[in-house]
Formats: C-alpha cells, sequence, structure tokens
C-alpha cells in the first residue's frame, strides 16, 4: 500500500504504522472513510461514556495526607493550595470523609518537629512518633480505610536526605538498615502498606524479609520503584519542612529525568525483590515510564501526582487560568489511560466528590 492510500484509509502515513503492528492490523479491517466516522461514536454524552476506554472512580485515588504535632490543627502549606496538615485527632475526622467518599487509602507525610531531626534519624524507629501515633489512631477509627506509610529517613534527618549520610554520601546499607526498623515500628502501629520511597538497593527485599521475620507477612510492599530526582517536589519540601534543611540534592540516588530503560530495571529488580505493587514519580511528566512499566510487568502500577503538580494545577485555576475541575479529572483519567491502576494525588478528596456527583 503506498502512503497516499494509507492516508485515504485514514491510517496515517505509512511509516509510523509500521511501528505499531497492533494499530495496523486494526486500520486494515476499518473501512475507511466516508463509511467510517470516527465523530459518530463521539456525538451524545451516554455514547461517549458507553464506549469509554478508562474508567476513574474515587477507587482509583489514594489520598496522602500531612502530619503534624498538636491537637485541632489543620495548618495550611502556601505552595498547596487548600492542602493542610493534620494533627493526629484532625486526620482522624478528614479520614472519615475521605472513606465515606469511596477514597480506599490513605498515604501518610509527617512534618517533624526541628528539635526531633538527628543525623541519625532515630525518630523514624520510634514506635510513638508522629506516624505511628496517626497510623494507630486511623486503624482503631476506620479499620476499613487503607493506610499507606512511607519508608525514608528525609522527615526525620537533620540533613534533609532520604538516608544516613557518611562523609557527606547517602550510605545504602547503613540506610536499608534504619529502613527495616521503621517498617518494622509501622507494621506494629497497624500500617498496611509499606511504601519505601527511599530509592536505595536492596531495600525492598531487605524490608520484606524484616516484615516476614517478625510476623507481618500480610503487610504488602508497595514500592517507589522508579522515582526520579524531581523539581516537582518543591511544595512537598515546604510541606514537610524539609526544603530548609536538605544540603545539596538527591540525584546520586534518585533517577536521572532523561532514562527510561533504567526504570525497568529498577521495577524488575523491585517486583524480584517481593513488591506486591510498584509506583512510579512524579506522574503527569513520566506517563511514558507509567505505560512502559504496566506494558512489561502487569503488576498493580501506580503513580503519584506529585505536589508540584497540584502548585501548578490549584495555582492556575485560582487565578482562573484554567478550569479547575475539568483540569483535575482530565488529569486523573490521563493516569488511567496510561494503565495506572491507581493514583496517589492531593486532589483525591476534591475529586472523589466530583466523580461521586456525576
Ligand atoms: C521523600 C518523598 C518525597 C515525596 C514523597 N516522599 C520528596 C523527595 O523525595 O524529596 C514527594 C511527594 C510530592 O512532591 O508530592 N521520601
Amino acid at each position: 500500500m503506498t502512503s497516499r492510500q494509507a492516508a485515504i484509509r485514514g491510517a496515517g502515513p505509512v511509516s509510523s504504522r509500521r511501528s505499531t503492528p497492533r494499530g495496523e492490523t486494526r486500520a486494515q479491517t476499518a473501512p475507511g472513510f466516508p463509511r467510517t466516522r470516527l465523530r459518530r461514536n463521539r456525538r451524545e454524552p451516554w455514547l461517549r461514556r458507553l464506549v469509554a476506554e478508562s474508567v476513574l472512580t474515587a477507587s482509583d485515588l489514594i489520598w496522602p495526607a500531612f502530619l503534624c504535632e498538636g491537637v485541632g490543627k489543620r495548618d495550611p502549606i502556601a505552595s498547596m493550595p487548600g492542602v493542610v496538615r493534620y494533627s493526629v485527632d484532625a486526620i482522624v475526622e478528614a479520614a472519615g470523609e475521605a472513606k465515606s467518599l469511596g477514597i480506599p487509602a490513605v498515604a501518610l507525610f509527617p512534618e517533624v518537629p526541628a528539635e526531633r531531626k538527628t543525623p541519625d534519624a532515630r525518630e523514624a524507629v520510634n514506635p510513638e512518633n508522629l506516624i505511628c501515633r496517626a497510623a494507630r489512631a486511623l486503624k482503631s477509627a476506620h479499620p476499613d480505610l487503607g493506610v499507606i506509610c512511607d519508608v525514608a529517613l528525609d522527615p526525620f534527618n537533620s540533613d534533609g536526605h532520604d538516608g544516613i549520610l557518611i562523609d557527606g554520601y547517602v550510605d545504602n546499607d547503613r540506610t536499608v538498615e534504619v529502613l527495616c526498623r521503621q517498617a518494622l515500628v509501622q507494621a506494629e502501629a497497624g500500617c498496611d502498606v509499606i511504601a519505601p520511597s527511599d530509592m536505595m538497593d536492596g531495600r525492598v527485599g531487605a524490608i520484606r524479609d524484616a516484615l516476614d521475620q517478625a510476623g507481618y507477612d500480610r503487610v504488602c510492599i508497595m514500592s517507589y520503584a522508579a522515582k526520579y530526582a524531581s523539581a516537582f517536589y518543591g511544595p512537598f519540601r515546604d510541606a514537610i519542612g524539609t526544603k530548609a534543611v536538605l544540603k545539596g540534592d538527591k540525584k546520586t540516588y534518585q533517577m536521572d529525568a532523561a532514562n527510561s530503560d533504567e526504570a525497568l530495571r529498577e521495577v524488575g529488580l523491585d517486583i524480584a525483590e517481593g513488591a506486591d505493587m510498584v509506583m512510579v514519580k512524579p506522574g503527569m511528566p513520566y506517563l511514558d515510564i507509567v505505560r512502559r512499566v504496566r506494558d512489561e510487568f502487569g503488576l498493580p502500577t501506580f503513580a503519584y501526582q506529585v505536589s508540584g503538580e497540584y502548585a501548578m494545577i490549584k495555582g492556575a485555576a485560582q487565578r482562573g487560568w484554567l478550569d479547575n475541575d475539568r483540569v483535575i479529572l482530565e488529569s486523573l483519567i490521563a493516569f488511567k489511560r496510561a494503565g495506572a491502576a491507581g493514583v496517589l494525588t492531593y486532589f483525591a478528596i476534591e475529586a472523589a466528590r466530583l466523580l461521586n456527583e456525576s
């Protein structure tokens, strides 16, 4: 077939069809214009709903929530308009709303008071730390709401890094030992899913063994398998108070934005070490990675629409430059289209309300 014939059939240039064999088969069975008119299926709202390839519901959303010390607190975060840090009593109340909207799980991130941050991040393994107290309170108030706890040392480390610094370098194996103990205190507090976000090598296997040996074989691991060294984390670091203390950047452990094959190696290793679910992070700028991971491995693949993505959308919406509700839902369906099983998003509650209304 010549490229002109292909274009008449509505199949695009031959060269691009050759690179997508599945598309080629479909194009050859379609009769072509004018008998084929793709606009027919888009004519009415009910018809568009009927042929939709991806579906977004509240069940796809994980709500990342920030914690702070105190009672009755909802501290606003300037770079994330509409997002607050909750004291333990307040997160229990807010999580009740998340649950009633159909959100399956909440992911917890603590703002640790500066005086409790040390170079060895020992507060991370304190069974009475903020994250453990919140996990216990949430599980007792809402036993059927999933609780996901981040494993990484940055909230607790006076250097702001996800691991332990030795001579200015984040020491992998020393860090993994602490991460295992951190995972154990969180599991003991009732956490359902351990989510290592630190990007140390070998941590998933070590944490799996530590959990199993302590009798926590039912606790899941959702690994931040492909986590990039990203400028989109800026507002998050305001939220948990690590921006001011972070020395340097995280490029010796988080991935380089230039890499995609390497993401598959990361995911493959984490699965081999026992990850139940994997995550790609950030979200929207990395949807190509979500699609590759999903196609290659087929296991539940999550994506994290991170703080900077939230700030961009909210900031523009607040100025009237974007339609808040439509952009939120469009951004989230994009994750489903890319193959994600679900999305961690600061829009979770707002989006669930919109989805339940429609
Ligand atoms: C750190 C961690 C980060 C996020 C989740 N866990 C930030 C970082 O790596 O510096 C970012 C989330 C966001 O930006 O919303 N372990």
